[in-house]
């Protein structure tokens, strides 16, 4: 091989190399990443956690999903992967790095033993290393989630009983929750009417207490109170977000509002109550927008979503209208 020959190998070589290093998926990833937030990743997909079924539901799995959650967040333009519970570490790490932020749903599973619990604790941890590297990724926890927040977060569980079950409230927002990311983008008259009309549907037994909250060292410093309600003459934390990470926790249920019609008071159909949903569903799935993990490929993303499965109609043996059951 003569000089020149050798030379056009070499940069026949370095333009493959480039071509390939261009359109590698970590050279997409890298090029995604630098996107500015604003355009943002048009195809979020948010996780949600399964939870261990109780007695009426065990005939038709181990686990379950409420599909209001589901739709919840459908609402919104995103997509759904459950996070089923018994799998192995490396399993979840592969879906950490496929999803766009999970959702902690309520139930009733147990805050320190659950099988709930501990793959919860898996992803936030993971959640905040990520985060601290730039890697954005939210967590949202709604009901017992936002009460599993303030365990995974102190590490305590500070919880008090206040029966809050089946009760629609108004929210006391805090000064600060004008400032908060959650509520920047609500219309000043559906503030107005949240504070003022009945539109968050509570169902929990236990609540946080400011009082816990305030005299536990971690949390106060994590933690933002957004808004509080008084119930069982305990005042209690309903909405709040992290300072420095997208984690976010309400005690009372926006999925409910539009989807879900058990008897009684505790779930308000107006249209304020419909109106906070859609805004809540806005504000979490924006926050998915900001992630740009990517299933590897098509195939693993269609595999993983949760079209796989077909709702069960609940409604008449249990508080949910639909759920998504899980082995
Ligand atoms: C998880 O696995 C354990 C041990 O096999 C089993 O007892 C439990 O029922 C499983 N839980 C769920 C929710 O699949
Ligand atoms: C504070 O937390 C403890 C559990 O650590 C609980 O027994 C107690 O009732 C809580 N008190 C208030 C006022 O929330
Ligand atoms: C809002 O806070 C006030 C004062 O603490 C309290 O009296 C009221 O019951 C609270 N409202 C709700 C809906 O919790
Ligand atoms: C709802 O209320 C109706 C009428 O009061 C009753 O017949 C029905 O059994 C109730 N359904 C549930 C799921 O509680």
């Amino acid at each position: 091989m003569d000089m020149p020959t050798r030379t056009r190998v070499v940069y026949v070589l370095a333009a493959c190399c480039l071509v390939g290093l261009y359109c590698s998926p970590v050279a997409i990833s890298l090029l995604l990443r630098s996107l500015p937030e604003d355009i943002g990743n048009e195809r979020p997909i948010l996780g949600i956690l399964a939870q261990e079924t109780d007695k009426s539901f065990q005939k038709h799995g181990s686990s379950y999903i409420a599909a209001s959650y589901v739709k919840f967040i459908e609402s919104a333009g995103a997509r759904v992967v459950p996070i089923r519970l018994n799998r192995s570490d490396e399993e979840y790490n592969k879906i950490f790095h496929s999803i766009n932020g999970i959702l902690y749903p309520g139930g009733g599973a147990d805050l320190k033993t659950s099988e709930f619990s501990r793959v919860a604790k898996i992803f936030y941890d993971k959640a905040l290393e990520a985060n601290e590297k730039g890697d954005y990724f939210p967590i949202w926890g709604t009901c017992l989630g936002h009460q599993l927040l303030s365990y995974l977060t102190s590490g305590e569980d500070l919880l008090t009983w206040t029966n809050t079950d089946n009760f629609a409230l108004p929210l006391n927002f805090t000064k600060v929750a004008k400032d908060s990311k959650m509520f920047a983008n609500f219309p000043d008259d559906l503030l107005q009417e949240m504070a003022s009309e009945p539109v968050t549907s509570n169902f929990h037994f236990w609540s946080l207490s400011v009082q816990n909250f305030s005299t536990n060292e971690i949390l106060r410093h994590f933690y933002k109170i957004l808004t509080t309600n008084v119930h069982d003459n305990v005042l209690f934390i309903s909405t709040m977000e992290a300072y420095s990470y997208p984690l976010y926790g309400v005690q009372w249920h926006p999925e409910k509002n539009p989807f879900e019609w058990r008897n009684g008071t505790g779930i308000p159909h107006s249209r304020a109550a419909v109106k906070v949903t859609y805004y809540i569903a806005d504000f979490l799935v924006n926050e998915a927008r900001k992630s740009n993990h990517r299933f590897p490929s098509k195939k693993e993303e269609t595999e993983a979503l949760i079209y796989n499965f077909n709702p069960v109609f609940t409604g008449t043996f249990s508080s949910f209208e639909q759920a998504y059951f899980f082995d």
